[in-house]
């Protein structure tokens, strides 16, 4: 008898949803999932660039899909998960990778609108989309979610923003928490936290600050945002099921636990 492994590994028609998924990190799981087989729906709050990536993907012979959705707004999400319920009827990845970081004054300098923003934008944006497609996910008795976290939601960073550090920690809480609700219905919740990463919004630091961070970093460069897509790839696929409640640090070894 032969045992090829494809039904641990293998995507193919599912349908996946990845939250910031028309660039950097949520780009490359995009374009993964994409080659990988599963109908593909990236969201993201900017049209133009969604609608470049899908184009791209198709002329390729993939099937992706581009929705316009704020993630962090409830009605924007809402009204999305009812277009994935009446289009697909299924949701059985989704990455919810939208979310991001600004600058990182010291805290005198954090303003109580700066906390509400990073809450908003890396909290309020997993557990809305979280909250609206779960439904999908039982109805199945599948399903498989991975949360955006970062090194800097593991360990104390001195370049990093206060606010954006406490919610990628708070990431971790919400993952291992829903981890054990949804574990009885096959879905399986996990968090990635990746170390820096080039993407459009790393590549806003200097070229002298990226340089100076890729030296910390032991495999001595930056992070690819397809080895980040990679990482996110086994944790969404079938074989991954007794996984769950887990952080995935993809960080070049720059942090170890
Ligand atoms: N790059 C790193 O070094 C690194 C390290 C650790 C963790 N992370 C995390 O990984 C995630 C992606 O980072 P990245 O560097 O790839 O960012 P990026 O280059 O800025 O790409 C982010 C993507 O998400 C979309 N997006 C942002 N906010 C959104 C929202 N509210 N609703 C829907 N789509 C949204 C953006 O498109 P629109 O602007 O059109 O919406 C864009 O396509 C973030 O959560 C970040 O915190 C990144």
């Amino acid at each position: 008898m032969t045992n090829n492994f494809k039904h641990l590994t293998s995507i193919k028609g599912q349908v996946a949803v990845v939250t910031g998924g028309t660039a950097g990190i949520g780009g490359a799981c995009t374009e993964r999932f994409a080659f990988e087989g599963a109908t593909t729906i990236a969201l993201g709050r900017v049209v133009a660039k969604g609608e470049k990536l899908i184009d791209r993907l198709r002329e390729s012979g993939h099937e992706a899909h581009f929705l316009a959705c704020d993630c962090a707004n409830e009605d924007q999400v809402l009204e999305i998960s009812k277009v994935i319920q009446e289009r697909w009827g299924r949701a059985d990845i989704l990455c919810n990778i939208a979310g991001g970081w600004l600058e990182a004054p010291p805290i005198e300098g954090v303003t109580i609108e700066a906390l509400n923003h990073s809450y908003s934008w890396n909290i309020t944006s997993k557990f809305l989309m979280t909250k609206a497609l779960v439904p999908l996910m039982k109805k199945n008795g599948y399903g498989r979610i991975v949360n955006m976290s970062s090194t800097t939601g593991r360990r104390g960073r001195v370049d990093a923003a206060i606010q954006y550090s406490t919610m990628e920690a708070g990431v971790l809480g919400f993952t291992r928490a829903l981890a054990m609700q949804l574990a009885p219905f096959g879905i399986t919740v996990n968090a990635i936290a990746p170390g820096t990463t080039r993407t459009p919004r790393a590549e806003r630091h200097s070229e002298e600050r990226l340089a100076a961070t890729a030296r910390g970093i032991p495999v001595g460069r930056l992070g690819l945002a397809a080895e980040q897509a990679h990482a996110i790839w086994y944790l969404c696929t079938p074989g991954a099921a007794f996984t769950t409640g887990a952080t995935l640090d993809v960080n070049g070894g720059n942090w170890t636990g």
